[in-house]
């Protein structure tokens, strides 16, 4: 065990601990990784565990069958769209890792979803590091607030923080964000991996120990992880990103984990003048500024989680002007893109070679699921041949390197969204027309290989 006050020196990137600095982390790979930490040995006598103080007592090992499930009492965060990324709303006492890049929208979403919970539930503790209470409340009056027990806490200090959950007993707590609160305990700057991974584990004591359910904010680093280190995730019940475009007004919030309910749960909001306000019907949205009778647009059924929804695939096929030939997807996997174009080439005759290829996903979504294969390839080749899609016509499913479209998951949610969509015609794996239910609505047409396809979408 290491003496009090020693430094020891930490990945930031994976919390592997070194007595000396080193230029590259012998476990990730990271370069330049390592970052002088202090740890103050709390003088805990052996019987007592260091979040002793927080109040959490343990009554041994309890048989199974005598464990109450609680499955039942989840609370609304008042935020349809919000609860549904939960898994139906918020479990008591879990903990909650809330990521995003800066300016998404995740302070709004959380003083909206604390407000509510305010008004219904009971008092909520608004911890943040990154504003004053000043500052919080002039964005609390555009939203809305009004006269909800909410408390507002400018502070960085965990211990104080936790100290005010002692006298307020919210039923709620938010911390904003936990890069930059800080321990006492340890002398490393806030957003160090020790800095974070301890506030993750006082927080999370807490939140169980007191079932005070807590949210925490997490920030984005440039590779689009959630800062600080993956161990955060490992603490946590649940991880929520959120996802958007800073031009466009629509935000995706994303489950990746949860303990608690579905993964890939996916809740889609609209940021206004006013906060974010729930989109309950996002494929209209996605497909509002679609243009008909275009070459180089498909409309496709994909699926986020439970959810199904329909998207407009774009692309564009020009004659390239360098030796060279490029390459670019934007929403979808550029390894997928280049794929398809292969089987493109080889299975169905297209000549892509000397041309440039450009390929978007409109509205910003990204989707990373097989069913999006058709939708892709029918947007190339219609905007190759210079052809649209025929009017009406939605499409999904994967296509094999062989050139064969392979039946994807769900075809029935899929089918239902797009019928509902006012979509009369939808062209899918012929081996998903077996288990799919006609409801007359829609004409289904089952394909087998690309160029079948090509052959029944392009007009
Ligand atoms: P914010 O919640 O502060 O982002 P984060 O906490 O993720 O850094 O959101 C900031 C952005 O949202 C900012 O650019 C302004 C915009 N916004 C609105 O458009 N409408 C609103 O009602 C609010 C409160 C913010
Ligand atoms: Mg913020």
């Amino acid at each position: 065990m290491k003496s009090a006050n020693k430094p020891v020196f930490v990945c930031q990137e994976c919390g592997t601990q070194q007595p000396k600095w080193q230029g590259k982390c012998h476990d990730c790979g990271a370069f330049n990784s390592f970052v002088e930490e202090r740890v103050t040995e709390p003088s805990a006598g052996p019987a007592e565990h260091r979040y002793s103080t927080l109040g959490v007592v343990s009554h041994g090992a309890k048989k199974y069958a005598d464990i109450e499930a609680s499955d039942a009492d989840r609370i609304s965060t008042g935020i349809t769209e919000f609860d549904r990324v939960l898994g139906g709303g918020i479990v008591p006492g879990s903990l909650i890792l809330l990521g995003g890049e800066p300016g998404i929208g995740k302070s709004t979403l959380l003083l909206q979803a604390a407000a509510n919970f305010a008004h219904h539930v009971g008092p909520v503790l608004y911890a943040s590091g990154e504003e004053s209470e000043h500052q919080i409340k002039s964005r609390g009056d555009r939203l809305g607030v009004g006269e909800a027990p909410l408390y507002l806490l400018a502070e960085t200090c965990i211990e104080r923080i936790l100290e005010e959950v002692g006298r307020v007993k919210p039923a709620l707590l938010v911390v904003d964000s936990v890069q930059t609160v800080f321990s006492l305990k340890f002398q490393s700057a806030p957003g160090s991996i020790g800095q974070v991974r301890e506030a993750a584990t006082q927080f999370l004591f807490m939140a169980k120990g007191h079932n005070i359910p807590t949210f925490l904010v997490g920030h984005v680093t440039k590779d689009g992880n959630i800062a600080g280190p993956k161990a955060l995730e490992h603490v946590v019940d649940t991880v929520l990103y959120f996802e958007g475009e800073r031009h466009h007004s629509h935000r995706v919030v994303r489950a990746v984990k949860n303990r608690f309910g579905a993964i890939s749960e996916l809740g889609v909001f609209e940021m206004t003048g006013i906060g974010l306000r729930p989109v309950p019907n996002p494929s209209a949205m996605f497909l509002a500024e679609r243009p008909t009778a275009t070459p180089g647009s498909a409309v496709l059924c994909c699926l986020e989680g439970t959810r199904p929804l329909l998207v407009e695939v774009q692309a564009l096929v020009s004659t390239s002007s360098y030796g060279t030939s490029r390459r670019m997807a934007v929403g979808i996997d550029q390894n997928r893109l280049s794929l398809l174009l292969a089987v493109l080439e080889k299975r169905a005759g297209l000549h892509l070679v000397s041309d440039d290829v450009f390929v978007n996903i409109a509205g910003g979504m990204s989707i990373d699921e097989p069913a999006v294969d058709l939708g892709i390839v029918a947007a190339v080749a219609s905007s190759l041949r210079n052809r649209p899609v025929a009017p009406a016509t939605a499409v999904f499913g994967e296509v094999g390197l062989g050139g064969e479209i392979r039946g994807v998951s769900q075809a029935n949610l899929r089918i239902r969204e797009a019928e509902q969509m006012g979509f009369t015609r939808i062209v899918l794996p012929a081996s998903n027309i077996d288990a799919s239910e006609e409801s007359g609505k829609a004409e289904l047409v089952g394909v087998r290989s690309v160029g079948e396809a090509l052959d029944m979408l392009l007009q």
